[in-house]
């Protein structure tokens, strides 16, 4: 596969690293970082053999899906360094609602897709899980934090038997390659990467996160090693945690764990 970033991400400085097949990009662009990359810079295959998951899981993907990671090199706490997977969220819903818009044009005009984001930053077709997002972010110096924004999106297929069922833009009838998927994604995260602006912009950011989250006001139930908090999802606060309402009215803030939606929350997301 050939990729290449878009017109907007080229004029925005960023460079490109593309890969036959490689482990993990994520661990490419946090290995370069040690080695003194500052990007920034996108890493990118469309195949990955030791692809990485949220919270240590592994990320599996057949040859043709899209794997991506972003390296920033920012001078932002690691607090706020968090706040950019929404905008990376965002990103990514930009872009396949630019593809999907694209594609329903080139079969004839049928209907085009409606994506959703689930806190923290998965993107859904319906109640299922199109793609993911994992941030990590390390020390590079005293002042710097090399900030990497890995990104799965199943574009031809999906995993079996995951936790939360899984779709593929081919599942969802959208035929199109990894590569053009990459390159408007290059060109969105380098608008939305904008609005964040190391950190300024995330009240413009959960704004636009808030009017595309999936669940809102719904019942949720959220797990955390093990521990479930249950209640109502109320909203994300300005520090990127999700707000549960409880049932004795407490709004409860979390910052990591597992949401489960409706039915699975009311039976303990099992
Ligand atoms: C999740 O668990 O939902 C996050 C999955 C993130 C997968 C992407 S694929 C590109 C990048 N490289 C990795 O090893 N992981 C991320």
């Amino acid at each position: 596969m050939i990729f290449s970033l878009g017109h907007r991400a080229v004029s925005a400085g960023y460079r490109l690293a593309a890969f036959e097949s490689i482990g993990s990009t994520n661990a490419e662009a946090m290995s370069r970082a040690r080695d003194g990359e500052r990007g920034p810079m996108w890493f990118v295959t469309s195949e990955q053999t030791a692809g990485r998951g949220r919270r240590h899981r592994r990320w599996i993907a057949p040859r043709g899906n899209l794997a991506s990671s972003i390296l920033e090199v920012i001078e932002v706490s690691p607090a706020v360094a968090a706040t950019l997977g929404f905008a990376a969220g965002l990103a990514l819903e930009a872009a396949l609602q630019k593809v999907s818009i694209e594609a329903s044009l080139r079969s004839a005009g049928s209907d085009h897709m409606k994506f959703s984001l689930k806190w923290p930053n998965d993107v859904l077709a319906g109640r299922q899980k199109l793609a993911g997002i994992l941030l990590e972010a390390e020390a590079v110096t005293a002042d710097q934090l090399a900030v990497v924004v890995g990104i799965g999106t199943n574009v031809i297929a999906a995993p079996e038997c995951t936790p939360t069922p899984a779709t593929s833009l081919a599942a969802l009838g959208v035929h199109i390659g990894a590569e053009e998927l990459f390159a408007c994604l290059s060109d969105a995260w380098a608008e939305f990467r904008g609005i964040w602006d190391d950190g300024r912009g995330f009240t413009e950011i959960r704004r636009l996160w808030l009017e595309r989250a999936a669940g809102l006001g719904e019942k949720v139930a959220i797990l955390t090693n093990g521990s479930a908090v249950e209640g109502i999802f109320d909203t994300i606060d300005e520090a990127g945690c999700l707000i549960v309402r409880t049932a004795d009215g407490k709004r409860v803030p979390i910052s990591a764990g597992d949401v489960h939606f409706g039915s699975a929350a009311s039976a303990g997301a099992a």
